[in-house]
């Protein structure tokens, strides 16, 4: 019996390394993504692996269709897979009047439209194998946030994909899942962001901790978790009562501008 299979983009950040780490433990071959080369292929050599070339590290971005289909092809080349994470992601802490067409075409490229191209490139091989999707979000894919505004609607985003796919998908073999991580330790947040998090109090995980998170829903029968208990129930208010959260964020603006790029 081969071993079975993940895919994972950003695997060569912050949290993608930790959860190829937890998945490598758990015997995936995985193929790994991202744009950083040198980084994919210090990972590969570090995971625990049955046999040489066991995990695949595949120089990709994630903005280029050509790319994706190399993915593509390559997954059904090897007629397996088990696992999709789509967890590649991009942000900048910037008012909406300065962002760039550039910011706004890649995070909308990687953070949305990747997962969607993948997701479907790879379906019919996910179904041969009970596979499953899981997408990272974030808990700014359930509470709009100042400064965040194209990095917010594209988590909005994914969560609704993920929400009606799941459902598209439930007399199917397949799963999907939505995984919303709270700000984490990483270099997706700029030294200020980590600074206005420490100005209003907000925690910030590590990613060994937010991987663990991952493969507790990975584990489970759930189709979606939030980390973090301050956030999840956030959210809930923010669904139910947005003005709660439209007044609470109010008096926190003018510290958020002092720390947008
Ligand atoms: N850290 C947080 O505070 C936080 C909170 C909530 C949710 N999240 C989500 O968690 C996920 C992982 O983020 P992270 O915190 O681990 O950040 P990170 O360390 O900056 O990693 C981001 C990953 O995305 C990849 N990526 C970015 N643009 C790409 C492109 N054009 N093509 C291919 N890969 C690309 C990067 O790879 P290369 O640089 O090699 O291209 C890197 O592997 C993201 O979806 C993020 O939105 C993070």
């Amino acid at each position: 019996m081969s071993a079975p299979i993940a895919v994972l983009s950003g695997a060569s950040g912050g949290i993608g390394a930790h959860i190829a780490r937890q998945l490598a433990s758990r015997s995936y071959r995985l193929v790994l993504l991202g744009r950083d080369v040198d980084a994919l292929h210090a990972l590969q050599r570090e995971l625990p692996s049955a046999e040489q070339s066991f995990h695949i590290a595949l120089q990709v971005d994630l903005a280029n269709d050509a790319d994706m289909s190399r993915v593509i092809e390559l997954i059904h080349d090897i007629g397996r897979c088990d696992l999709l994470v789509n967890n590649a992601g991009v942000n900048a802490m910037v008012p909406f009047t300065s962002l760039s067409r550039e910011e706004l075409d890649a995070t909308l490229a990687v953070n949305i439209r990747a997962p969607m191209l993948l997701s479907q490139g790879l379906l019919p091989i996910l179904a041969q194998n009970n596979g499953v999707i899981v997408n990272v979000g974030s808990s700014f894919g359930a509470i709009g946030y100042p400064m965040q505004a194209h990095y917010c609607a594209s988590k909005f985003a994914l969560r609704g994909f993920s929400e009606a796919l799941a459902r598209e998908l439930s007399d199917t073999s397949v799963q999907v899942k939505y995984f919303a991580p709270r700000a984490t330790q990483t270099a997706i947040n700029s030294d200020k962001v980590t600074a206005l998090n420490k100005a209003l109090g907000n925690a910030m995980d590590t990613p060994e901790y937010v991987a663990k998170e991952f493969m507790h829903l990975l584990d489970s029968t759930e189709r979606r978790r939030s980390v973090g208990a301050k956030e999840s129930f956030f959210a809930k208010i923010n669904a139910l009562w947005p003005k709660v959260v439209d007044n609470a964020l109010a008096k926190q603006l003018s510290t958020i501008k002092q720390y947008m790029r």
